[in-house]
């Protein structure tokens, strides 16, 4: 198949553009060492994939990530998808902080074409590395009809993954994304794309986030709570002045009494989620009483990108909370 329209292949660092001394090393590398162009050509394949053109953004390690590099990462997208000659747009990404780097663009770029951000567990050097494989499955991805109109999709290992819903699953194994409660949409078999759901909550083309009009966001503060958590966390939290906190809390989402007794009433917009990793936290009586937001099944990584954004547009927490129950 020959293709008219470009590929625009973004690269940001990661492992998937990491080296190390030995082939057998897996872990004690260096992220975001090759350039685009180099990953790219490490791709059996891909050039049947084309044409392609490419843009180093950055070269990081992505737990090096900051709110200011995303917001330029979603100027860069949202500038490409506007071009007619682009078809779609590929993101290489670090994959510690891929489940925030894809969600925010999921709100934050407003097209139809397909995104997909692309990582790896393994560095280029390594015995079996997964990066080459991962990246054309991307391009075949992005290639797909079916991937329009999806939001931003992410690949690793075969899988097709909605940026609102996938998370990083496990320390190492080549298959650490997915989300165990939703599933994948779908998977890349034969250099085919096949999808079988979709989301029903907003994103890209129909995000009222989207395009990105700020490059400065709310400070937004995630704490994770724990068995014998002292309130003196909260306090020093606080003292930081952020405009929102979101609580990891325990099971539902719960926060332990006297952490409660701190940030209820706040006037600060509270949202509680769950360090469980799995499932909804849903709204109790006491929520209305005390003004705190709930997360929906937002991992807490994840609405504490969709409180920054909300926070742009409002501080009412009845707004904020429709937020959650949308996106
Ligand atoms: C990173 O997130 O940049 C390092 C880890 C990885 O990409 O797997």
């Amino acid at each position: 198949m020959v293709y008219d329209k470009k590929i625009v292949v973004i690269g940001t660092g990661g492992t998937i553009a990491g080296q190390s001394g030995s082939a057998e090393d897996l872990t004690g590398y260096q992220a975001g060492e090759l350039s685009i162009e180099q990953v790219l050509a490490t791709v059996p394949g891909a050039e049947g994939y084309g044409p392609f053109e490419s843009h180093q953004l950055c070269n990081i390690d992505s737990s090096d990530m900051t709110m200011a590099i995303w917001a330029k990462l979603a100027h860069t997208v949202q500038a490409y998808v506007d071009r007619e000659d682009v078809a779609a747009v590929v993101v290489t990404h670090g994959t510690d902080t891929l489940e925030e780097g894809s969600y925010f663009l999921h709100l934050t770029v407003r097209t139809t074409k397909p995104i997909v951000m692309v990582g790896a567990m393994r560095p280029a050097t390594a015995i079996s590395a997964d990066g080459p494989l991962n990246l054309l499955q991307a391009v075949q991805i992005a290639r797909s009809p079916q991937a329009v109109g999806q939001g931003v999709l992410v690949t690793l290992n075969g899988t097709i993954n909605c940026a609102r819903d996938v998370v990083k699953q496990h320390t190492t194994d080549v298959a650490a994304f997915g989300n165990s409660f939703f599933g994948h949409l779908g998977f890349v078999q034969d250099g085919q794309a096949h999808f079988y759901y979709q989301t029903l909550r907003k994103h890209t083309a129909n995000s009222e986030f989207a395009p990105l009009s700020t490059e400065t966001l709310p400070k937004v503060a995630l704490i994770t709570l724990y068995g014998g958590v002292e309130a003196e966390l909260i306090h020093q939290v606080l003292q930081g002045k952020p405009h929102g906190i979101v609580l990891a809390g325990l099971g539902h989402g719960i926060l332990p009494e006297k952490i409660q007794q701190i940030v209820e009433h706040s006037d600060i917009p509270i949202v509680r989620s769950s360090r469980t990793g799995n499932g909804m936290v849903s709204a109790m009586p006491s929520d209305s009483r005390f003004g705190f937001i709930v997360s929906d099944t937002l991992a807490p990584s994840k609405a504490r990108l969709l409180l920054m954004l909300g926070l742009t547009k409002t501080t009412d927490r009845k707004q904020l909370q429709t937020y959650f129950e949308q996106y």
